[in-house]
């Protein structure tokens, strides 16, 4: 479960309490007419923006979430590659795939959206052992760990918003494997570095930002992005030029692989 808590006077809690989604909710009155409020959700997307709205604090407060909830995911191979569990399912891996434990609900990032996937798919077909991998925009953390776990040397991950790096941070040390995170945009990553990069953005950011992302690859080096919509297809290939792109699509949804 996803909780919000949020502290202030009393007569601003009862808006919050009337939120959509909310599951339940636990009040206590402090001194001065103030009143803290635990709001809990299943979904992690309705937790974040009353959060955010609220300015109150956010976070998944149990490994064990209720049964029912439990109950609503099952383990999903993901490509060739890898097999995409929530941490209380103790199903085994298939022989030659990588288990990858997330936590399911987790905001844009927890591997369930095909835009995640296709990465996965693709990260899947071109890592090599050696490769030095950046993961823009990394979320929960997911595609970094999956650049580590198929044997990437060395791997730089990170993210605009520190609520996501604080996420995957714990999802990496979960995982075992070495990230090297933090918060900051693509100006905060030094060029020439990487011999991989993996971005899942948002079409429209992508388009804006794929001319920034370009010099952090070696040249020889690969790019693969996702988020993608058919209509960002014409001026990303527009501005990635005659590099040789491999195209792949899933639910409606595109993503590519650039040879650099
Ligand atoms: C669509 S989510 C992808 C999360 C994860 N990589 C995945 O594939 O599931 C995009 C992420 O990019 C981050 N982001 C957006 N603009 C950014 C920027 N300028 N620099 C770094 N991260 C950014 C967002 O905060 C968000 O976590």
């Amino acid at each position: 479960m996803w909780v919000v808590t949020w502290e202030g006077p009393a007569d601003q809690a009862d808006w919050l309490l009337c939120e959509d989604g909310l599951a339940g909710a636990e009040e206590i009155e402090l001194d001065g007419g103030h009143r803290r409020l635990r709001l809990f959700f299943s979904d992690a997307v309705r937790a974040r923006e009353v959060a955010r709205h609220a300015a109150g604090t956010i976070a998944w407060e149990s490994d064990e979430p209720p049964l029912a909830y439990q109950q609503q995911w099952a383990p999903i191979p993901v490509g060739r590659r890898f097999f995409l569990r929530p941490p209380w399912l103790i199903d085994q891996p298939p022989p030659g795939r990588i288990e990858l434990i997330m936590q399911p609900g987790a905001i844009f990032g927890s591997g369930d959206h095909a835009t995640t996937q296709l990465c996965l798919i693709l990260l899947g077909e071109t890592v090599t052992p050696g490769d030095i991998v950046i993961d823009a925009g990394t979320g929960t953390g997911i595609l970094g760990i999956a650049a580590g776990l198929l044997g990437a040397e060395r791997v730089y991950a990170f993210d605009l918003d520190p609520a996501a790096v604080t996420m995957s941070r714990r999802s990496v040390e979960e995982a075992g494997t070495t990230v090297h995170l933090w918060a900051g945009s693509w100006d905060s990553c030094r060029g020439g570095v990487a011999t991989g990069l993996v971005a899942n953005l948002p079409g429209g950011l992508l388009l804006d930002a794929v001319s920034d992302l370009l010099p952090l690859v070696r040249p020889g080096g690969w790019m693969i992005l996702s988020g993608i919509l058919p209509e960002h297809r014409p001026p990303l290939e527009q501005k990635l030029g005659a590099r040789p792109l491999r195209w792949r699509e899933q639910d409606g949804w595109l993503g590519l692989v650039a040879q650099l």
